[in-house]
């Protein structure tokens, strides 16, 4: 039975008429830039995350780059986060001139360990960001707490972690800033890329809008520093408002298969994800760590059943940012982690009947001797 990891026509067809409607408008008025959908966009994840502000930008790499030059981070600071993750974390502390220190994670929710935080601390070290992985929040409270203790930033990259919150207090809340990414495949994914910053800091709100679009704050064609052309297109804002609806019942169903997958492979000897206390878990991912992950996938291709491997290569491994890792850094965890894990196929419009292939053929495979 073929398992595909995603079903991106699937999520058009849900909201098809309403998509249709509002690109042919888009068109008939010729409303593209910063317009009403933007705004209504803004004004809805920021109600959902109950932040001050929320700005949209181009992507989520953007959003990250934005919101930490608008925090006044800059050449020469130290910013403390981890070396699984995609790249853009990492990329854009380097693009603003800051210096990315590497510390380990947690084996079983692959977020930072804050317990490794405090020792990389340097009289440099500016910011924390911390990235919430694969569906639930970093352990908000011991980052935050550690970040007060030393007066630091914590600039949250948001980017998987839409609708995500601790007890009740959604991302962007937590620390000075957060990023989201309306990539794709995000589990609010445009039909291309965008991205949002939130925060309840004005001044970083008012940076962050003079910096989407070329520093110009005060006055057209006035400018304050150098900035971005990051606006979001309206078609892509429409594409998400629209989706937004859908988004809280379309998480219900991820986790009603994440349930499945955690019932089918009690006990077996596999490594499964954990949620930790408080968290809600909206599954962007559901990344299980398996000693033989390689032959795991193989044997899952040979059953037609997509899964993928996030992420392969740490990024201190790689050539542009081999110079960031200290003489000093370990990060064992994140080693092994990167060598193991595999994330399979968890998306909303998975059949159940797909979804038990999935536990019985990953079950199969854990019986083989
Ligand atoms: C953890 C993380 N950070 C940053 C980004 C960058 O977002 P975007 O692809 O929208 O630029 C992504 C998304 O791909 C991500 O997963």
């Amino acid at each position: 039975m073929r398992v595909p990891f995603l079903d991106l026509t699937a999520q058009y067809n849900e909201v098809k008429p309403e998509i249709d409607a509002a690109v042919a408008e888009i068109f008939a008025t010729s409303a593209y830039v910063l317009g009403k959908w933007n705004k209504k966009l803004e004004a809805d994840i920021a109600l959902m995350h109950g932040v001050k502000h929320a700005i949209a930008v181009n992507s989520g790499t953007d959003a990250l780059r934005i919101m930490m030059q608008a925090s006044g981070i800059g050449p020469g600071d130290e910013v403390i986060t981890t070396a699984f993750t995609f790249v853009a974390t990492v990329e854009t502390i380097v693009q603003i001139g800051a210096v990315p220190v590497f510390v380990d994670i947690e084996e079983d929710t692959f977020n930072i360990d804050p317990t490794k935080i405090e020792a990389a601390i340097t009289p440099k070290t500016k910011a924390i960001m911390p990235i919430h992985l694969f569906g639930q929040l970093v352990n908000v409270k011991e980052v935050k707490r550690i970040a007060d203790k030393h007066g630091l930033l914590v600039m949250e990259d948001a980017a998987q972690a839409i609708c995500n919150h601790h007890e009740g207090v959604y991302a962007g809340n937590w620390g000075h800033a957060a990023g989201l990414s309306f990539y794709v495949t995000k589990n609010l994914g445009a039909a291309g890329d965008g991205g949002m910053i939130l925060t309840n800091d004005d001044e970083i709100a008012r940076r962050s809008i003079s910096l989407r679009i070329h520093g110009m704050g005060r006055e057209r064609y006035y400018y304050d520093e150098i900035g971005y052309t990051s606006r979001m297109a309206e078609l892509q804002a429409a594409v998400l408002a629209i989706k937004l609806q859908k988004l809280e019942q379309w998480n219900s169903r991820r986790a009603e298969l994440a349930e499945k997958y955690l019932y089918g492979w009690n006990g077996q000897p596999i490594g499964l994800p954990v949620t930790s206390a408080g968290n809600n878990n909206t599954w962007h991912q559901f990344t299980v760590r398996h000693p033989r992950r390689d032959s795991l996938m193989a044997h899952l291709k040979s059953r037609e059943i997509d899964s993928g491997i996030y992420y392969p290569v740490p990024l201190h491994h790689h050539e542009p940012y081999r110079s960031f890792t200290k003489a000093t850094t370990s990060l064992p965890v994140t080693e092994k982690v990167s060598l193991e894990c595999l994330s399979l196929p968890i998306h909303q419009h998975l059949t159940d009947d797909q979804a038990q292939f999935v536990v019985s053929s990953v079950s199969e495979f854990l019986a083989l001797p």
